[in-house]
């Protein structure tokens, strides 16, 4: 696996410094690029990303950048966790053959005033809490979609508006570019694989798969019949509150659009973000 640090190097290994226009070698022609965008302290669910971009392209690009963008500045920027060297070691052995890890000046050389808007998608649940959230993963996904300038990118359900939101930037902005989404890592006991569970105390790793299980058990009553959703909501903030949890919200949307579900609750996702302690966690299910 190659570490690529600049940007000018980046386009020389994917061919895009102009030798693509000329009669080379078939292989050449050929190339496909899969790219898994992350920003580092990678787990076996980022790992499974990779695993599942490497039979479908020649090349398989992963990128580690903690995005200062998408951080508000009461959030985590500063210690979110940097794992470099065991980051390469994971995603060697999943067949990646480039990571890029530019250092922020490279990426942004100067302020970035050009930014990416995301439309209703994206100023709903997440944003609210996280205001500017969107803005910071849009703008910086479209410079890393020019920079690699893949067929195919792939990104977890476990955040599954920004999963939309990629989806509707790449659509609106006609970037000739497949979205893949792929399914949620977990733990042994149910909790969503994240970078950030690292920050949780041992009490609180332990009460931390409760919020999978509240949104199971949602599930559950909703395949039983249940359609009184606001009931269903506001059951499970309850309990979790009662665990000593801080819930931002809960709720069950239609899966393509995120508007609150239709009664027949088809299509359906429950989308949580709760804080417990100090850590934002979030979480979603499939209804
Ligand atoms: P990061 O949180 O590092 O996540 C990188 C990718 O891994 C995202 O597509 C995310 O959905 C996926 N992922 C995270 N946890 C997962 C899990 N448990 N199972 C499966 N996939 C999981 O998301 C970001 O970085 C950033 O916002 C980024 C898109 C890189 C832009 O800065």
């Amino acid at each position: 696996m190659q570490v690529i640090t600049r940007i000018a190097e980046l386009r020389e290994r994917l061919g895009q410094n102009g030798s693509q226009g000329k009669p080379t070698s078939a292989t050449h022609a050929q190339q496909t690029v899969a790219f898994v965008p992350t920003m580092g302290n990678l787990h076996a669910g980022h790992i499974s990303l990779i695993q599942q971009a490497r039979p479908l392209a020649t090349t398989v690009v992963a990128s580690i950048f903690v995005n200062r963008l998408q951080f508000a500045p009461n959030e985590d920027f500063d210690r979110y966790p940097r794992t470099f060297d065991a980051d390469c070691e994971g995603l060697k052995a999943a067949g990646a053959d480039v990571l890029f890890f530019p250092e922020e000046r490279e990426l942004y050389p100067e302020p970035q005033g050009f930014v990416v808007q995301p439309p209703a998608i994206g100023q709903m649940l997440e944003e609210r809490f996280r205001p500017g959230f969107f803005r910071g993963v849009s703008t910086v996904v479209l410079k890393l979609f020019n920079l690699v300038q893949p067929q195919i990118a792939i990104f977890g359900k476990k955040d599954y508006q920004q999963l939309r939101v990629i989806e509707a930037l790449v659509r609106q902005l006609a970037l000739p570019i497949q979205i893949i989404a792929a399914e949620t890592g977990r733990d042994h006991d149910g909790l969503a694989l994240s970078s950030r569970n690292g920050y949780l105390s041992p009490a609180e790793r332990a009460e931390a798969p409760r919020l999978y299980q509240t949104l199971q058990a949602m599930q559950q009553r909703i395949r039983g019949g249940e359609r009184n959703f606001l009931a269903l909501e506001n059951d499970a903030i309850e309990l979790l509150r009662s665990h000593g949890w801080r819930p931002d919200y809960i709720s069950l949307r239609h899966r393509q659009t995120l508007q609150p579900a239709s009664a027949d609750a088809s299509e359906g996702v429950i989308v949580a973000a709760a804080r417990l302690g100090t850590t934002r966690l979030i979480d979603n299910i499939e209804v």
